[in-house]
């Protein structure tokens, strides 16, 4: 189903502009294989697959009533304080999806979110944050207007609007490994929104750990925006966007099958090619510290002094994503203090793991 094909639903039923509150949280998600480099309106250029979070989640409540002009309106409040540099993105995310959404032209919104990790982590809460103002619009159309029938119509609409606010974000609709992106040979697909990875998966994967050790909590200097933006004349791109489409088949494989060695060298590969996009990228840029390698090179002789299947992948920024299988969770976190740590920002590491999903509030 391609729902942009679908005419909106334009109407409230009885044709009463409704009042009400819905609330979403949902969950942020790390790439294994990763977006970088987009078409059009957030059309990716090869396909990626992440897995989902548990701890680290956006809280967003959505109170609505009739406008009074003609036009939506919107206050957003992070924590409690309004603030104003969200609510232009929310203005930009508004007019984006007012096409397939008209009736957010009749409604006044307040928008309450929040974080459960620290602002100063300098982890991106686009995913988290755009994932769950999409699933709240959604809702109020399920509610409110004689569309979105079917659990899946609404998870999928809730995805597409998603990808719209921040391409990353529609992955985070579902629970466990997503996929954003046309896979060959997989035609339930889409460059429009992401679906759950099907079954068969290993076990191993389904209770997956992730450390996200912070190495630096400041800004990062280049947005996604721009760096996706770069992609258009780098001269590795057209290549890359062909490895990550055989990279998304043969990581697939190993997830079912439980192959650790390939989907720890798929998952590192993708991470590091990832960065080096960047640094080829004109003009280049670089968003790895010195301690982020200073940790990528430890885990590389842990591995190898051990023998353990830990691995790490990055997204854009300095800070590491530990990945390992729940059993190993002890001598993991041995490491992390013993060596680790004194790469990390105050220390700090979030203890996440893979979750299931959204949840509504
Ligand atoms: C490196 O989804 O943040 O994390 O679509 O411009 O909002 P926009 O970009 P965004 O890019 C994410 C890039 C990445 C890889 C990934 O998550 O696949």
């Amino acid at each position: 189903m391609n729902l942009q094909t679908i005419e909106p639903v334009l109407s409230f039923k009885n044709s009463q502009v409704p009042t009400g509150v819905v609330g979403w949280e949902s969950p942020s998600n790390i790439a294994l294989v990763k977006y970088w480099g987009k078409r059009d309106v957030q059309i990716p250029c090869n396909p990626s697959i992440s897995f989902t979070l548990s701890k680290s989640v956006s809280r967003t409540k959505v109170s609505y009533r009739p406008a009074e002009s003609g036009n939506y309106e919107i206050e957003f409040y992070l924590d409690g304080v309004r603030t104003e540099k969200f609510e232009e993105k929310i203005h930009t995310f508004f007019r984006t999806i007012r096409p397939l959404c008209p009736f957010i032209d009749q409604l006044r919104f307040r928008i309450d979110s929040s974080n459960t990790f620290p602002h100063s982590a300098g982890i991106a809460s686009s995913a988290s944050g755009m994932s769950a103002l999409a699933l709240c619009i959604a809702d109020i159309e399920r509610k409110h207007l004689d569309s979105l029938l079917s659990e899946k119509a609404f998870f999928q609409k809730a995805s597409l609007l998603a990808r719209l606010g921040s391409g990353s974000a529609c992955r985070s609709v579902y629970g466990g490994l997503v996929i954003w992106g046309e896979v060959e040979g997989m035609p339930q697909t889409s460059n429009e929104y992401g679906v759950k990875l099907d079954e068969p998966i290993h076990e191993v994967f389904k209770s997956y750990k992730d450390s996200i050790l912070i190495v630096d909590a400041a800004e990062k200097k280049v947005s996604s925006r721009a760096g996706h933006g770069l992609m258009k004349t780098n001269p590795f791109s057209a290549e890359r966007f062909a490895q990550a489409g055989r990279n998304i088949q043969a990581l697939i494989a190993a997830i079912r099958t439980g192959d650790l060695d390939m989907f720890i060298k798929l998952t590192e590969l993708e991470a590091l090619t990832l960065h080096a996009m960047m640094m080829t990228s004109d003009p280049y840029f670089l968003l790895m510290r010195p301690n982020t390698l200073s940790i990528i090179e430890k885990i590389f002789d842990f591995r190898q002094q051990t023998g353990l299947p830990v691995c790490f992948t990055l997204d854009a920024g300095p800070n590491v994503h530990l990945l390992y299988p729940q059993r190993h969770e002890q001598e993991i976190k041995s490491f992390i203090a013993n060596d680790l740590a004194v790469h990390l920002h105050n220390g700090f590491y979030i203890d996440d793991q893979v979750g299931t999903g959204p949840n509504e509030i």
